[in-house]
């Protein structure tokens, strides 16, 4: 195991609450019910997808230059939330986590969907925690898509199976598989099944034992 790419949102912060706030005032603003159910399903998936989801909800369609304008008024309120994140809201276990695999000279990498990451990041004080960032601004095709958990392990010169990858959404466990990435998935089994091993987050796991269970999977993965 030579590298551990993590995913944002849902991973290193909990900023679905925020997501779905912005995007229950939009959908409000066009008439359509929004529930935190619904907002499950935008979860690791791009902006764009997410409106296209919100606006099938209601039943509407808009034209392309409707579609980046409220993408764009959903982004705004959203940015105000982000505005206001702090360090007290690094979700448990992550801290420790990261130097857990400093000491071990594992790299670490960011991958997100996320074009606010970079400003997420630096409202955490995390903007030089990571080797490298993969952000919504950097790829083409937004996960399930392998291309930006590709590009991370490329960037550092690593080989694909010896990187894990932690993600909270289906969107991004696929992602993962695709890129033949070993990864854990950080939630609930019911929703990411696929994953090799789930984990409900890094608070409350002993640390140590997890590194020497993902460094087993990742040789076990190589010996197949
Ligand atoms: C992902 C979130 O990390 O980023 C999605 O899980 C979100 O819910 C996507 O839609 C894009 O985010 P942003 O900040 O570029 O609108
Ligand atoms: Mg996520």
């Amino acid at each position: 195991m030579k590298l551990a790419i993590f995913d944002l949102d849902g991973v290193i912060v909990d900023t679905a609450k925020y997501h779905f706030l912005a995007w229950k005032r939009l959908a409000a603003m066009l008439g359509i019910s929004f529930t935190e159910e619904d907002n499950e399903r935008l979860k690791g998936v791009s902006r764009v997808r997410s409106l296209e989801i919100v606006l099938e909800l209601g039943g509407l369609e808009k034209s392309q230059t409707e579609m980046e304008e409220l993408a764009q008024l959903k982004n705004t309120w959203y940015v105000d939330y982000i505005n206001q994140l702090t360090a007290e809201e690094i979700l448990p276990g992550v801290l420790s986590f990261l130097r857990l695999l400093d000491t071990e000279g594992i790299k670490t990498a960011l991958c997100s969907a996320s074009k606010n990451a970079p400003l997420i990041l630096n409202k955490l004080g995390l903007a030089s925690s990571f080797a490298v960032v993969v952000d919504g601004n950097s790829v083409k095709k937004a996960k399930p898509d392998p291309e930006g958990f590709l590009l991370a392990a490329e960037r550092l010169g690593v080989e694909p199976q010896q990187a894990v990858v932690f993600e909270d959404a289906t969107a991004g466990v696929e992602a993962a598989k695709r890129a033949g990435m070993p990864v854990v998935g950080i939630g609930e089994p019911d929703t990411l099944a696929d994953a090799d091993l789930i984990l409900p987050g890094f608070g409350d796991v002993n640390q140590r034992e997890l590194l020497e269970k993902l460094k087993q999977l990742v040789q076990a993965k190589i010996s197949l």
